[in-house]
């Protein structure tokens, strides 16, 4: 099969969707792999290694979609790239179709297979190609809201984790999956104060049993929520009800409760958020202030590490982009229900339900 990877052009976008070492990988069982000119620099690969490793490298984006078979990205096509797309051809990367009527629709007419990361499943309904970007942006908001509790950086002017004798800074975090864990544990490595909120008993339980002694669990309530406000230093929004926008668990008026110079890392923004007052902002102008409160909310985390990212993607997506190359899209969605799960639009038609509905556009049956 012919696997053509090209250089992301989305604003910022860094990473790069097949490395030098699945390159390999590829052409080691016979398929050919077409690099866009530099589409890793910015993953730290040079053209160099994609050449030893085997690829070809293809000097702009038109020649790799008119070549390849399967085109494997990190982000969706971005309206340059709609005309380049090919009938018959498969697109395996993230999508969010149900954000982008436009994007649904160039899709369509473009009669591609277009295979979402985001709707690929795992054991017990996983989502595994989203968990490790979620693992990347809780990691990352610890990091991002201790560098903005510093003064210059317009904070309270507090560390983290105190010093001996100097108590630590206190962290509120909202929602215990994937990434409020990572930011937990994070958190508390640093020796901060953290709280951690869900409304799920069970996660609770275990975390409890896992996360250590610095780290409390609490039941997610306003009640609960409203307590921990005015002596926080700082918050992140990491919940997540699937499918639906996040409920707004601080609003505006609560920000009055918060001191000044409290950070919000609203990690949740690309479901809406879970601070009323938060809308996305780009790693250009990540924040911005409403009532003295700092809000992050910058909606791919992730893009700012890309040496970091590029791996933890590609160490996901590739076993599955192998069974593509080695079978064929259409035998490997028929003998993994998972992949299958991934599939959106085949051939001008939307076959997944969300997407159709998204848009009263008609699902195939
Ligand atoms: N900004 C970025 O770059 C970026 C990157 C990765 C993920 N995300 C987003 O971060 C969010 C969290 O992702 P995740 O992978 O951790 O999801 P997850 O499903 O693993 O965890 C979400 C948690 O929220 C909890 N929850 C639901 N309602 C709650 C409530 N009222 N109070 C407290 N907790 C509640 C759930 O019980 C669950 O444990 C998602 O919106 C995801 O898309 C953003």
């Amino acid at each position: 099969m012919i696997i053509g990877c090209p250089k992301e052009i989305k604003n910022n976008e860094n990473r790069v969707a097949l490395t030098p070492g699945g390159t390999l990988d590829l052409v080691r069982r016979g398929h050919e792999v077409l690099i866009q000119q530099g589409a890793g620099a910015n993953s730290g690969y040079t053209d160099e290694e994609y050449i030893e490793s085997g690829a070809t490298i293809v000097p702009d984006i038109e020649g790799v979609y008119a070549r390849a078979e399967t085109i494997v990205k990190v982000k969706e096509p971005i309206e340059y790239e709609y005309k380049l797309v090919r009938e018959g051809q498969l697109l395996f990367t993230y999508f969010h179709f149900a954000s982008s009527r436009p994007l649904t629709e160039a899709m369509v007419n473009s009669k591609a297979i277009c295979l979402a990361y985001e709707t690929v499943t795992g054991p017990k309904n996983s989502l595994p190609l989203l968990v490790p970007m979620s693992e990347v942006a809780g990691r990352m908001a610890v990091q991002e809201g201790a560098k903005y509790l510093e003064k210059p950086a317009g904070g309270r002017g507090i560390l983290l984790g105190g010093v001996a004798g100097v108590p630590p800074a206190r962290v509120l975090i909202l929602g215990a999956g994937i990434v409020g864990t990572e930011a937990a544990k994070m958190a508390a490595g640093l020796r901060a104060n953290v709280t951690i909120m869900d409304i799920n008993l069970d996660r609770l339980r275990h975390l409890a049993d896992t996360l250590p002694a610095n780290v409390t669990m609490v039941f997610s309530n306003e009640y609960n929520i409203r307590r921990e406000l005015p002596r926080t230093d700082l918050i992140i929004g990491a919940v997540l009800i699937p499918g639906a926008k996040a409920p707004h668990l601080i609003t505006r008026q609560m920000l009055g409760e918060m001191r000044d110079g409290t950070v919000v890392i609203d990690v949740a923004v690309d479901q809406g958020g879970c601070i009323e007052t938060c809308h996305p902002t780009t790693h250009e102008d990540p924040t911005y202030v409403v009532d003295g409160v700092i809000h992050y909310c910058v909606a791919n985390m992730p893009g700012a590490v890309p040496f970091t990212s590029t791996l933890a993607l590609t160490n996901a997506t590739f076993p599955y982009l192998l069974q593509i190359a080695d079978k064929g899209w259409e035998r490997a969605t028929a003998e993994n229900e998972g992949l299958r799960a991934g599939l959106n639009i085949v051939r001008g038609e939307i076959v997944l339900p969300e997407v159709a509905e998204a848009f009263g556009m008609p699902v195939a049956s």
